[in-house]
């Protein structure tokens, strides 16, 4: 018997098992044109091995509710029906795996525009499908990034509406789960943290204000999503600011997480995945094997909102003794997946889990 093998029960959806695949952008999605944002054949076979090698649920890289809220200018979208078909596509050939297809729900704020990370990841410009991006502050993330236009509180409205909005259209594209990308530095992080917003107005200054649009979003999303599946959030627990400065220079803190978990879930949030950084350039971050553990753990213990932990786990037996000591509910594996698209065959033979083969494979078990 494993415990990264029992199923996990969510309202009403069952995942198969705790082993779930992080969200990951490809970066190979058409910059523009009628495919814009569209999903490919690489989409779908880089989606499709994790679902054929057991993993229980399969996110998807951040889908970009909007054209100026992609990373890259090759992300995928989620804001026209033929950016719908192609998904739908790929969530029923992972239904038909038996695993879970979930969605991250994306807006990259000061953070878009960047080329992919094997062509450097810097900024783009219009000669590269490339656009001035927007944030909560005129502050650009780092040196040679662009200064962000400011969102206005309608611009701010019409990012909320563009999540609920893209929810809907997740719904109507097959996929049970919807992650809220709340983490990375990315747009809603950026609000959250007095790092890098600035803001004097509802959406900034005290934590009620840096917290509006994340409960605002999933607000949104929790309107059109059905009540019987789940949504996620994505939250950095820290900027890695505070925790390691002797300066104390501001940033998002764990003890924040924690505050701020509490009110995700009396807003309809069903799990908390928690990853940490992105927002801060030149923090200091100190990564090992399951080094955002703690993190989750903490917020399961002083909550009674579900988490899952993710960052540098890799082994099977480390994997299982997260879930069996109680830090987390399920585990994300991101680069490992990348590497082993069956790692969930693979660790259910060596833990003794029960996992469903696909019977063309009957012949390896
Ligand atoms: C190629 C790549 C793309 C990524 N894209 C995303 C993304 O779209 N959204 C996100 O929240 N995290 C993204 N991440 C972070 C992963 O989801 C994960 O949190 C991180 O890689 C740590 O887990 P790992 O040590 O298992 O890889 C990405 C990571 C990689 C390696």
């Amino acid at each position: 018997m494993s415990a990264l093998f029992e199923p996990y029960t969510l309202r009403s959806l069952v995942i198969p098992n705790r082993v779930w695949m992080a969200p990951m952008c490809q970066y190979c999605a058409a910059p523009d044109g009628p495919e814009q944002g569209v999903a490919t054949d690489w989409h779908f076979a880089h989606l499709a091995a994790r679902a054929i090698g057991g993993t229980g649920l399969i996110l998807t890289e951040a889908t970009a509710v909007s054209p100026e809220g992609r990373i890259s200018p090759g992300d995928l979208g989620i804001w026209n029906d033929t950016q719908v078909a192609a998904l739908r596509r790929i969530t029923a050939f992972i239904k038909g795996q038996g695993a879970v297809a979930g969605i991250q729900l994306a807006h990259a704020g000061r953070k878009a525009s960047t080329a992919a990370p094997w062509l450097g990841g810097a900024p783009v410009g219009p000669e590269a499908h490339g656009w001035t991006p927007v944030a909560p502050s005129p502050l650009p993330f780092d040196d040679g990034h662009p200064v962000p236009h400011e969102l206005t509180v309608d611009g701010i409205r019409d990012v909320v509406d563009r999540f609920r909005e893209a929810a809907r259209r997740a719904v109507d594209a097959g996929f049970q789960v919807a992650e809220v990308h709340g983490a990375h530095g990315y747009l809603i992080g950026q609000f959250l943290s007095p790092h890098s917003n600035h803001r004097t107005d509802e959406y900034g200054g005290s934590f009620e204000n840096r917290t509006r649009l994340a409960l605002e979003v999933v607000d949104a999303v929790r309107e059109v999503w059905p009540q019987e599946l789940p949504v996620f959030f994505r939250i950095s627990a820290t900027d890695w600011l505070t925790e390691n400065d002797e300066d104390d220079r501001e940033g998002w803190t764990a003890d924040e997480t924690v505050r701020l978990a509490a009110l995700l879930q009396a807003h309809g949030v069903d799990l908390l995945d928690v990853s940490s950084g992105g927002n801060a350039p030149r923090a200091r971050i100190e990564t090992g094997p399951g080094y955002q553990v703690p993190f989750a753990e903490r917020v399961r213990a002083e909550t009674t909102l579900p988490v899952a932990a993710v960052g540098l786990i890799t082994e099977p037996q480390q994997a299982e003794k997260i879930i069996t000591e109680g830090r987390a509910d399920a585990v994300l594996l991101g680069r490992e997946l990348l590497r082993s698209p069956s790692w969930a065959q693979a660790a259910a033979r060596e833990l003794g889990g029960e996992l469903r083969t696909p019977e063309q494979y009957h012949r390896a078990v």
